[in-house]
């Protein structure tokens, strides 16, 4: 198989094991919100953070399902984040992948619950990795105490790099930035991009590696990994902002300049954003390499990002 044609499979597996997990569609008072969960969750989009936790758990010899219900829950998780960021409070988009923002068809008293919905699904949703140790692991009272570990452990990761000392901290500093006149220091804009965008890829990479039987000392060579990727990825979506095309990003560019966002590209220009792309992303490849286990796609999956187009 190409690596496209393999890029495409692991996405479709993604979508299908996101879809089999979210709520199913019923009649019922909360029918709206519901809706809108799904309107959100299934418009398209990379998967990208389901298809590395599957690899890095690949990358360390893991099988079977238990990762199952964090893929899909990361997911979820990622999906509500861009429900909230769109919102016309935070960065006011009417479009993306293509296609009407959840505020946009559902109003935003929808999409503001829409997005608390995806976000306490995804624990629920996570939390049925407990219930499965037993399939997984049969009765070995070793092998399940160490699984059960290897669970709450994730639960932990997952509740951790999207709160306030992941992801919504980056929120945080990146509305606030919007406001400051003066040029944003390297600390700052690192910060906004290790919180706002690499919390959720260091979830994706070290709970795939962790739910496998990884060390410590591997789980942290890898989250450094996934910094190094979640800030080439970040870097990437801001010079997209600038020189994409909208039809293909499926989503408004110009958003930064519209909103006063200071980026990477207005902070360094768009030929040093892409070498600093290049070069972020070859050190994460040379952490890749320094592990024994299977990761050529892995690998080719991110240099294939400090391409991307979309
Ligand atoms: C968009 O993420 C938000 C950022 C962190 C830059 P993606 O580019 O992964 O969005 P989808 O899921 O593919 O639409
Ligand atoms: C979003 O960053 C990061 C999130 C936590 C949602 P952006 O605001 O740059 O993402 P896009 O460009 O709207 O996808
Ligand atoms: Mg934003
Ligand atoms: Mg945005
Ligand atoms: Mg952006």
């Amino acid at each position: 198989m190409s690596f496209h044609e393999e890029l495409e499979a692991r996405t479709k597996q993604a979508e299908e094991i996101l879809q089999k997990y979210l709520p199913a569609k019923e009649e019922a008072y909360q029918k709206t919100v519901m809706d809108a969960m799904h309107y959100s969750a299934m418009a398209g989009g990379k998967r990208l953070r389901p298809v590395l936790m599957k690899e890095c758990f690949i990358l360390f010899g893991g099988t079977g399902e238990i990762i199952e219900p964090f893929m899909a829950a990361l997911e979820m998780i990622h999906n509500y984040s861009l429900v909230h960021d769109d919102l016309p409070a935070m960065d006011n988009d009417e479009y993306r992948r293509g296609k009407l923002t959840t505020w946009k068809v559902y109003g935003e008293c929808m999409a503001i619950l829409a997005g608390d919905g995806l976000l306490n699904f995804a624990f629920e949703t996570a939390s049925n990795a407990f219930r499965m140790v037993d399939k997984e692991c049969g009765t070995d009272p070793a092998q399940q105490l160490k699984t059960y570990r290897a669970v709450g452990r994730s639960m932990q990761i997952l509740s951790k790099k999207a709160g306030i000392y992941g992801m919504i901290g980056g929120q945080n500093a990146d509305i606030e930035a919007e406001e400051q006149t003066t040029p944003l220091t390297t600390e700052q804009i690192l910060f906004i991009h290790a919180n706002k965008t690499a919390a959720l890829i260091q979830s994706a990479m070290t709970i795939g590696a962790t739910l496998a039987g990884a060390t410590d000392e591997e789980i942290a060579a890898l989250e450094l990994c996934a910094y190094n990727v979640g800030i080439a990825f970040q870097i990437q979506d801001d010079i997209l902002d600038v020189i994409g095309d909208s039809k293909e990003l499926g989503k408004a560019t110009g958003s930064d300049a519209q909103n006063h966002k200071q980026t990477y590209v207005t902070l360094h220009g768009l030929e040093e954003s892409g070498r600093e792309v290049e070069r972020l992303t070859e050190e994460a490849v040379a952490v890749l390499d320094g592990f024994s286990g299977e990761h050529e796609f892995l690998k080719e999956l991110l240099l294939h990002l400090v391409h991307r187009t979309k």
